[in-house]
């Protein structure tokens, strides 16, 4: 979640041979075959048919002023021109795995790290690592916008101090239920903005329409508490008034009494409603039930 993993889960221990020392490589664009060119073109055409009233207004409009719907892959040099010019923001290319101090500082510096492959034709549905698909389409519109890019730049910052503190649990919580997985309230109803849920057909349905999962108003310190599964559809999505108010909320907490006062409560179980909560659907849980096996929680 917090890294770019490659399809091979490489894990280095130190910058690999072919990577510079922050860890960024070349996204290699020459090298992506006609089939990885027509597998994106594929994803992203079935995504902007059903994203239209679904997806966050900051979303459309990122993938406008992006020019995303060009075909094929996009080139990290050519987005990163017009991100740049749209937020400061930048696309960088990682060999997988990296370690959460650089993910961190990356982010705290308006750089995204991606991975660069892109899933086989015979995934387009699930894929258990990101791919350049996710990466980018599900993430990168969002950063050109200014409160979210401000959002992210203040997050990475976080994370660098939630590792003096040992409290990465906790804020990686807050990316999982807002970067990943987030909803918001526009135009009287809910939109999705979560880059998990943009670049997946299924949970782009699931998150808005479904009875299953419960949809609550985002409280930033039950979201810090509340654990989360990284295996399925989510049985909790947090709904945000607005990206001003989430950006609000992370820039003016001071998250180390934040840390103090939760590290004497207990985690959140999925699914369980607290005394607070404000419901917006107290879901059913159908969808989760009817799972078998055991959830991959975090
Ligand atoms: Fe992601």
């Amino acid at each position: 979640m917090l890294s770019a993993p490659d399809p091979e889960n490489h894990v280095y221990d130190k910058p690999p041979a072919h990577a510079n020392a922050d860890w960024t490589i070349d996204q290699n664009w020459p090298a992506y075959t006609d089939e990885e060119h027509a597998t994106w073109d594929t994803l992203f055409a079935r995504q902007c048919k059903m994203l239209p009233g679904r997806a966050a207004q900051a979303f459309m409009d990122g993938v406008d002023i992006l020019q995303l719907s060009k075909a094929g892959i996009p080139d990290f040099d050519e987005l990163n021109r017009i991100l740049m010019d749209a937020t400061g923001w930048q696309v960088v290319a990682v060999p997988g795995l990296v370690p959460d101090d650089v993910f961190f500082d990356h982010l705290a510096n308006r750089r995204f790290v991606s991975g660069n492959f892109i899933r086989k034709p015979d995934q387009l549905d699930y894929l258990q690592e990101p791919d350049i698909f996710h990466d980018v389409f599900g993430h990168v519109p969002m950063l050109a916008d200014q409160r979210f890019a401000d959002y992210m730049e203040a997050y990475g910052r976080g994370g660098l101090r939630a590792l003096e503190f040992g409290t990465l649990k906790q804020l990686a919580r807050l990316y999982w239920y807002t970067v990943e997985f987030g909803l918001i309230q526009e135009a009287e109803e809910l939109r999705i903005y979560g880059a998990g849920i943009v670049s997946s057909y299924g949970e782009s349905k699931f998150a808005l329409e479904s009875d299953s999962p419960n949809r609550i108003m985002f409280d930033l310190e039950r979201v810090l508490r509340t654990e989360y599964r990284i295996d399925d559809f989510q049985q909790n999505y947090f709904v945000i008034p607005g990206l001003e108010e989430l950006l609000r909320v992370t820039v003016e907490t001071d998250f180390k009494p934040v840390y103090e006062k939760i590290a004497d409560m207990p985690d959140i179980a999925i699914a369980e409603i607290v005394e607070g909560d404000e419901l917006l659907t107290h879901g059913t849980q159908d969808h989760a039930s009817a799972q078998s096996g055991d959830a991959v929680i975090i």
